[in-house]
């Protein structure tokens, strides 16, 4: 993220690619060992482009790759640790029952009904949030009233939705069908929103370092939030644009950067 200057993102949302996940990233990665490699030298410069006091989120999960299960939400945490980060808190992002995309692991106590072959199926993805030290709350005393209020959180959704709660409730976007997303696992919008609304002002800078079709750059846009996006992947750009197409008053800036190999 060379081009952004220290400090200069107050809030990043993003779910970095699923390890080398069957349908979406197969082999991605060379070993797992790569993938946190990445996420390591990742954690660093965020650690230098987030402001003080400013929260980073992380939509991931464990995966199943060939049988073995990878445990990404630890190792994630464990890494944000080492920069330097505060782990906050965990959100529990439940999807609706019937979705099970890879397989249906729990069949097994149904072809042998004793135990020792359970497996569940999944249905969750953990919200990983961590903190750059603390949150110096004087700021909101200093605000004209009428930007603050600008800022408010709805306690209807709130209350009402159950943004309250660890466990969020949330429709995941489908894999199949005529979806500008179509092969790009992105998050439902609604996720971005919440997490925007809940840790940005308007007229803040959102982050998304692992940006895919831009979903998180679409809604900090509808929120009245600046953001930076970054996806290796230059065949999004069309995906990209399509989808902030519609956004009122969106301006975008591309900057394009041939990748550096090692
Ligand atoms: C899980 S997807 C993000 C989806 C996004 N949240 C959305 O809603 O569309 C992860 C993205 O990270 C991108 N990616 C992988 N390695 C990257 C890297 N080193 N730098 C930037 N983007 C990377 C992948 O190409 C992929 O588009």
């Amino acid at each position: 993220m060379v081009e952004m200057a220290d400090g200069s993102a107050n809030l990043m949302v993003t779910s970095p690619p699923y390890y080398n996940a069957p349908f979406d990233y197969p082999g991605l990665f060379k070993d797992y060992d790569e993938y946190l490699g990445l996420l390591e030298d990742f954690s660093r410069d965020l650690f230098r482009v987030l402001a003080p006091g400013r929260v980073a989120c992380f939509v991931t999960d464990d995966m199943l790759v060939d049988g073995v299960k990878f445990p990404v939400v630890a190792d994630t945490t464990r890494i944000m640790l080492r920069a330097g980060f505060r782990y906050r808190d965990r959100i529990t992002w439940v999807k609706p029952k019937g979705y099970v995309r890879i397989s249906r692991r729990s069949g097994l106590v149904l072809q042998h009904p004793y135990p020792m072959y359970f497996y569940p199926d999944n249905i969750q993805e953990s919200i990983l949030v961590f903190q750059k030290g603390r949150f110096d709350y004087s700021f909101l005393k200093k605000m004209p009233r009428e930007e603050l209020e600008e800022s408010r959180i709805p306690l209807d959704e709130y209350n009402g939705q159950g943004w309250a709660l660890s466990v969020w409730n949330i429709t995941n976007v489908l894999p199949l069908g005529d979806r500008v997303e179509r092969g790009v696992a992105a998050f439902p919008e609604e996720i971005p929103r919440r997490l925007i609304k809940l840790f940005s002002f308007v007229g803040d800078t959102v982050l998304d370092p692992f940006l895919g079709s831009g979903t998180t750059t679409k809604m900090a846009m509808e929120l009245g939030r600046n953001s930076w996006g970054f996806e290796k992947d230059a065949g999004l750009r069309r995906i990209i644009q399509k989808k902030l197409g519609n956004t009122p008053g969106a301006r975008t800036e591309w900057i394009t950067r041939k990748a550096r190999m090692n």
